[in-house]
C-alpha cells in the first residue's frame, strides 16, 4: 500500500471572514448567526481568520507544515450569490488562485464543494427539504468543475449531510434553524440525490475526476442489552441513511415508517438507481463514537440532542472519559472500526480520513508563547495509530486530513472551542503555530 499522505483541512465560513467582499450573497449561516442565542459567544464568521484576504499567510503555513493535501470548501454564495443562474467570475477567481498556488507549492487542492453554507435565496426558497435544491447544486457543481477540473483530480461534494439534515432541520441548533423532523429526512434524500447529480456534472465535464462524499459515520455502541433498539436506530440515521443508498440504492429497514423517505413522500423512480455506487472514494469525518443509553440522568452530550434523531426511541449520549473541551469521548479505536466498516461495504473504494482533531482549552503555555497542546498531539497520535491499524487490516485508507489548520468558527460554538494546529490571535490575525504543528510536521515528513 502507497504511504498515507497527509493534509489538514479547514471551510470556508469557518475561516474566510470578508462575508460582503467580490460579490459573494448571504449564506444560511450568516442569517443564523444574526439571530440571537444561536451561538453560544454571540459571535458570527463575518471576519472569521480573515483567511479570504490572508491566503498567502495561509499557503506559507501549508508549506512550512510540509503537508501533502489540503481540504477547503468552496462557498456555493461567492460562486453563484443566489444560488442559481449569474456566476460571479471574482469568486471562482480566488479559488482558482488558491488551487494554482498550492499546484505550484506541491500541494494537493482537495475541494468541498458544500460545506454548510446555502445560499440564501436557497433557503428562502424551501431549502434542503425541497428537490429543486438538489438539482441547483449540480449545476453549481459543474461552474466549479468547468473552472478547475483541468486541475483539480479529486473533489467531495457534500460535508457531513447529516449535519446539514438533522442539525439544521431537525434539531435547529445549525443553520436554518428549522425544527421539522419529516423535513430533515426529505433534506437527507435531497443531499444525496445532489450529491449524485453533482458527481455526474462533475465527471462529465472532466471524465478523470474522482468524486466523493464526506459523511460522519462513527461506531455507535449499546450501554446494556436495553439500549439496542434505541442504539440502532440512531445507527440507522448516522449511518445506514446515508451508507446503504450509496452502497445498495436502499434506505435502511429501520427508518421504514418515514414518510419522507418512500415514493409518496419524496423519493421519485430512479433517485435510488442514480445514488447506488455514486461515488470514487469515501470521506470519513471521525471524532468520537457514539454510547447509547437509557439512564434519564445521564448528561448529553453537547451538541448532540437526541432531537437530532426523529422518532427514534428515547435515548441520551453517554460519553465515556477522557473527553474533549466538546464533551466528546476520545477513543480511537471507534475510528478503526469505521475505516473496517466502510471497507467492507465498500469494496475497492478509497477511504479517506477527512476531518481528525480535537478540542482542547490550550491553556499550557511556554515562556515563548507557543500554546504547549500535548492533549492533542495525543489525540492525534492515537487516531493515526488507529488508521495504521485499519490499513494493516485491509482498509484503503490514503490520505489522512487533521482538523483543522487553525482555530476557526467552530458553528454553534463560535470561537471558544479551538481545534486548530495553529492559534489565531481574534484581535490581530496573528498565526502562531502551536506544539501540535511542530509534531505534526514532524509525521508530514516522516
Ligand atoms: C465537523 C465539521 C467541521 C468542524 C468539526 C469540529 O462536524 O465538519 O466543520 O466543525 O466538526
Amino acid at each position: 500500500m502507497d504511504p498515507l499522505g497527509y493534509g489538514v483541512a479547514t471551510s470556508s465560513y469557518q475561516i474566510e471572514g470578508a462575508v460582503d467582499v467580490d460579490g459573494r450573497g448571504p449564506s444560511i449561516w450568516d442569517t443564523f448567526c444574526a439571530v440571537p442565542g444561536t451561538i453560544a459567544d454571540g459571535t458570527d464568521g463575518s471576519v472569521a481568520c480573515d483567511s479570504y484576504r490572508r491566503w498567502d499567510d495561509d499557503l506559507s503555513l501549508l508549506q512550512e507544515l510540509g503537508v501533502t493535501a489540503y481540504r477547503f470548501s468552496v462557498a456555493w454564495p461567492r460562486i453563484q450569490p443566489t444560488g442559481s443562474g449569474a456566476v460571479e467570475p471574482r469568486g471562482l477567481d480566488y479559488y482558482e488562485r488558491m488551487v494554482d498556488t498550492l499546484l505550484d507549492a506541491g500541494i494537493r487542492p482537495f475541494p468541498t464543494l458544500y460545506h454548510w453554507d446555502l445560499p440564501q435565496a436557497l433557503e428562502d426558497a424551501g431549502g434542503w427539504p425541497v428537490r429543486e435544491t438538489a438539482l441547483r447544486f449540480a449545476d453549481y457543481a459543474a461552474v466549479v468543475a468547468e473552472r478547475l477540473g483541468d486541475r483539480v483530480r479529486d473533489w467531495a461534494t457534500m460535508n457531513e449531510p447529516w449535519c446539514s439534515a438533522f442539525l439544521g432541520y431537525a434539531a435547529g441548533v445549525h443553520a436554518p434553524g428549522r425544527r421539522e423532523p419529516e423535513s430533515a429526512y426529505a433534506a437527507a434524500h435531497h443531499l444525496l440525490l445532489g450529491h449524485a447529480l453533482a458527481r455526474d456534472a462533475i465527471r462529465t465535464t472532466h471524465t478523470g475526476a474522482q468524486v466523493g462524499i464526506v459523511l460522519n459515520v462513527t461506531a455507535v455502541h449499546a450501554e446494556t442489552d436495553g439500549d439496542q433498539a434505541a442504539a440502532g436506530f440512531v445507527d440507522a440515521v448516522q449511518n445506514r441513511l446515508w451508507l446503504d443508498p450509496l452502497v445498495s440504492g436502499r434506505y435502511p429497514q429501520a427508518l421504514s415508517a418515514v414518510r419522507a423517505l418512500t415514493a409518496d413522500g419524496v423519493v421519485q423512480g430512479g433517485d435510488l438507481a442514480r445514488i447506488s455506487g455514486a461515488l470514487d472514494w469515501l470521506g470519513v469525518n471521525y471524532y468520537t463514537p457514539f454510547r447509547i443509553g437509557t439512564d434519564p440522568d445521564a448528561a448529553r452530550a453537547v451538541g448532540q440532542a437526541a432531537d437530532a434523531y426523529p422518532y427514534a426511541p428515547s435515548f441520551v449520549f453517554r460519553p465515556h472519559a477522557p473527553r474533549t473541551e466538546m464533551g466528546w469521548e476520545i477513543d480511537e479505536t471507534g475510528l478503526t472500526q469505521t475505516l473496517l466498516v466502510a471497507a467492507r461495504l465498500l469494496p475497492g473504494v478509497p477511504l479517506r480520513v477527512t476531518e481528525n482533531g480535537a478540542a482542547f482549552a490550550d491553556a499550557v503555555v511556554d515562556e515563548d508563547g507557543t500554546v504547549r497542546d500535548d492533549d492533542r498531539v495525543d489525540y492525534l497520535q492515537r487516531h493515526l495509530a488507529a488508521v495504521d491499524l485499519a490499513r494493516a487490516e485491509g482498509a484503503p485508507v490514503v490520505d489522512y486530513f487533521a482538523w483543522s489548520l487553525m482555530d476557526n468558527f467552530e458553528w454553534a460554538e463560535g470561537y471558544r472551542k479551538t481545534f486548530g494546529l495553529v492559534q489565531v490571535d481574534p484581535g490581530t490575525q496573528d498565526r502562531r503555530p502551536k506544539a501540535s504543528f511542530r509534531w505534526y510536521a514532524g509525521r508530514a515528513r516522516s
